[in-house]
């Protein structure tokens, strides 16, 4: 028989080795792959899970769910190849201090493939992220469906798929890729608000290089098919691309700052210490005197953020117009603008599609949007009408016109045709326009209008000078829109920050009632 004494001791030892064996079975989870795979993930300059999970959060905020999952295959010898965590590591923690839920593939374990195990952990996080309202962050470096597990592989896609959508416009979705992202993988990012990369470490395609050669007989490498550089500048499937995993991470941590934690929070305010009366005298001279010479737009949205922060999407593609989040008296606002710098600041298809793609994330999200407006029209010739200019001029005309946000506009110069109308014009719904001085309002430059009316005149240089001087002094400027309350006031460019911090101060709650709808029919 046992004595008191004895039956503690055993209880005590007992204990101590229930927890050691926890902390060994967390210690072999950590490991995931093992230290070869851990080696050989360093080896390619890349992280691992759960260190850039480290990085993305604040210090010692994760909680991870799921460590001891194991997939439930036994076909082709699985059920003797379990690993603790299946190949993701999910779970939440804070970035400054807010909510985030994160997922994070691990490529050391069956090359990050996602299970049907896989997925569940997946889905758990999705669904543990819509019901708290906070941005979920998935880092994708995996190699799809798990093969040996066939459609219950598919059918987890599936599920995470519909969960995307399900949370599309109610929390922000973002993904990093951050090695190979093929198959399935690719769809989930495919509907999530951002893509970011990680150049030359990473690649996303549906299909590989080497069913590529077998159906189309191409020879592409995956960085040809699906690098950063493709998708930054060519197809425009990711948002930005980073070095290294590290610049990457902190970046991701950069933009949640700047992002609502969901569609009815509001846009995030910080405190500023930039007065928001500050002027800028610079700004003064910043339209050449030649409205043909180019001059760079990023300048003046620098020059009215707050303490120059602006954290630009789609920063490599479709130049000719600029997308980005900043901040105005500490409160996280859009800025849709024209980059005269590049193609004269036209609206072509991919730019249209560019900017209506982020005026309705930002309107989703409640964050108010403000428009510099320079552009010379909708960019002319069979490749853009063949490229279906209509239908995606279209898309960033509705993307306006739909949006229930604040609109603030800031016509610099040129505001010819159409486009004038679709920049978020006061027709389409902008709550305060202004113009500056230097403002050119009407149906096209003086050169081709002249060219159109006065046809008869066209063998006559002195005749057709002088109707030019006639167009340009009648329509060449923001009075004709401004006499007819088409612009609300016409501003000193110096005073654009004040004056834009204004308007949005006036515009806080801003209500605005639409018919009942199941959903619009944007020209997709
Ligand atoms: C199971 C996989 C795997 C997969 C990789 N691995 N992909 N295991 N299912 N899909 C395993 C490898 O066997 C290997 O295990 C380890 O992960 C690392 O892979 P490597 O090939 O050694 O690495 P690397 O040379 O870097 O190549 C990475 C890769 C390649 C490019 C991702 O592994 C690859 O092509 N994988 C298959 C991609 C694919 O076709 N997936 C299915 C897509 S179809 P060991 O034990 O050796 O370390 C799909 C359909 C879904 O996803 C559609 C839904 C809409």
């Amino acid at each position: 028989m046992l004595s008191e004494t004895t039956f503690s001791d055993v209880q005590s030892i007992s204990m101590k080795d229930i927890l050691e064996r926890l902390e060994d079975r967390r210690a072999q989870a950590r490991l995931g792959g093992g230290a070869k795979r851990i080696e050989a993930q360093h080896g390619r300059g890349k992280l691992t899970a759960r260190e850039r999970i480290e990085l993305l959060l604040d210090t010692s905020s994760f909680e991870e769910f799921d460590m001891f999952v194991e997939h439930r295959s036994t076909d082709f010898g699985m059920e003797k190849v379990k690993i603790p965590g299946d190949g993701v590591v999910t779970g939440w923690g804070t970035v400054n201090g807010r909510t985030v839920f994160v997922f994070a593939k691990d490529f050391t374990v069956f090359g990050g493939s996602l299970s049907e195990a896989h997925a569940q952990k997946i889905i758990k996080i999705q669904d543990m992220a819509l019901k708290m309202r906070a941005p979920i962050v998935g880092l994708f470096d995996a190699g799809g469906a798990r093969i040996q597990e066939g459609v219950a592989a598919l059918g987890g896609y599936g599920e995470v798929f519909k969960r995307n959508v399900i949370a599309s416009g109610v929390i922000p979705q973002i993904s990093l890729i951050m090695g190979p992202c093929a198959g399935g993988d690719v769809y989930s990012p495919a509907m999530t608000d951002f893509i970011f990369m990680v150049r030359d470490r990473s690649y996303m395609f549906v299909t590989g290089p080497e069913v590529v050669k077998t159906v189309t007989n191409e020879t592409v490498t995956s960085e040809e098919l699906g690098g950063a550089k493709v998708h930054t500048t060519k197809s425009s499937v990711a948002d930005g691309a980073y070095d290294n995993d590290v610049e990457a991470l902190l970046q991701m941590r950069r933009l949640l700052d700047f992002l609502p934690s969901n569609n009815l929070d509001g846009a995030p305010e910080w405190p500023s210490y930039d007065d928001p009366n500050r002027v800028d005298d610079s700004l003064d001279t910043l339209i050449p005197d030649n409205p043909n010479k180019p001059y760079d737009m990023k300048e003046l949205i620098l020059k009215v953020v707050d303490e120059g922060d602006f954290f630009e999407i789609q920063e490599a593609f479709a130049k000719n117009i600029i997308t980005g989040l900043g901040r105005l008296e500490g409160r996280t606002v859009g800025f849709v603008a024209n980059q005269p710098m590049v193609l004269a600041g036209v609206l072509d298809a991919d730019a249209s599609r560019k900017a209506a793609r982020f005026v309705r994330f930002c309107d989703a999200f409640n964050i108010p949007i403000v428009t510099f407006e320079d552009v010379p029209g909708f960019l002319p010739g069979t490749a853009q009408e063949y490229g279906g200019l209509i239908k995606h001029g279209a898309k960033l005309l509705f993307a306006y016109s739909e949006a229930t946000v604040p609109l603030v506009t800031v016509i610099t110069r040129k505001a010819f045709g159409g486009a004038y109308d679709v920049m978020a014009s006061k027709h389409v719904g902008g709550d305060v326009n202004y113009a500056w001085p230097t403002a050119q309002i009407a149906v096209m430059g003086a050169k081709g209008a002249v060219e159109i009316i006065f046809r008869q005149d066209m063998n006559d240089p002195e005749k057709i000078a002088a109707r030019t001087k006639e167009y340009e002094d009648r329509f060449m400027s923001p009075f004709v829109a401004a006499e007819r309350g088409y612009i609300d006031e016409v501003i000193m460019p110096h005073s654009t920050r004040r004056r834009i911090a204004r308007a949005l101060a006036m515009l806080r709650h801003k209500e605005v009632e639409r018919p009942w709808k199941k959903h619009d029919n944007i020209p997709l």
